[in-house]
């Protein structure tokens, strides 16, 4: 049956947070300058914005990303954006579920939450590799909550790995991005399902650079269940980080 689909509404992100980007500037693939991060904040607080949880990647990639060095980067960080824009920034992380994510464990996880229970986790986008599970089964064991990152990504994913996850307990964050078309579309279609189907907990914008903010989300169109949805995932990312 044709759907009717409309643009977000102008206020979509009127008092929302996002638990998802990658601000801290120079340290992963993320903005890679102040002046480039905090041109980005105040586009963002322009839009309504008034938190933002920074998670800069912990993977074996960028070996120099600990607890000890992101929390002091952030810091310096938060003291220049506050000069620049009012939007409440926090510090979380995104941890690849790879050979030093029990490293990062240890040292203690940056969660999304205050309470310290959320983890953002995500997999590689290519294939599930070996150890995975019983990684998320020991944190959880620990009392931590996996958010798995942007799940509609995983080429690898199908309904039977969203089901297991689901029923594991997961929570799931969309990226905005994905229903636009930023990833392609396989990506696309299963952003859709997962929506649809009520699989996602959080919503993030895993926000690297303004470039394809500006280029897709001009262009996104939803069904008004699905922009509903989308609302209720930004007030659970409210409570999540109240
Ligand atoms: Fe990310």
């Amino acid at each position: 049956m044709f759907e009717f689909r409309k643009k977000l509404p102008e206020n979509l992100f009127k008092d929302a947070c996002d638990v998802h980007c990658h601000l801290l500037p120079g340290v992963d693939d993320g903005f890679p300058t102040v002046e480039k991060s905090l041109h980005a904040l105040k586009k963002l607080e322009e839009r309504g914005v008034t938190k933002m949880v920074l998670t800069p990647h912990f993977m074996k990639d960028y070996p120099d990303n600990d607890r000890v060095s992101i929390t002091a980067k952030f810091e310096d960080y938060k003291k220049e954006a506050e000069k620049v824009c009012g939007i409440e920034l926090h510090l979380a992380a995104e941890y690849m579920l790879d050979a030093c994510f029990m490293e990062h464990f240890k040292q203690g996880f940056l969660t999304l939450d205050k309470a310290g229970s959320h983890v953002l986790c995500e997999t590689s986008y290519l294939m599930y590799e070996h150890g995975i599970s019983e990684m998320i089964y020991d944190i959880m064991c620990a009392e931590f909550q996996p958010v798995i990152a942007h799940p509609e990504r995983y080429e690898y994913a199908d309904r039977d790995v969203y089901f297991r996850w689901r029923d594991k307990r997961y929570k799931f964050q969309l990226n905005l991005l994905s229903l636009a078309g930023a990833y392609g579309p396989a990506t696309v279609a299963r952003a859709n399902y997962l929506l649809k189907e009520d699989f996602y907990d959080y919503i993030g914008s895993d926000m690297h650079g303004l470039s394809n903010f500006e280029r897709f989300l001009p262009e996104l169109r939803l069904s008004s269940k699905n922009i509903e949805r989308i609302e209720q995932l930004i007030e659970n990312n409210k409570k999540l980080v109240s």
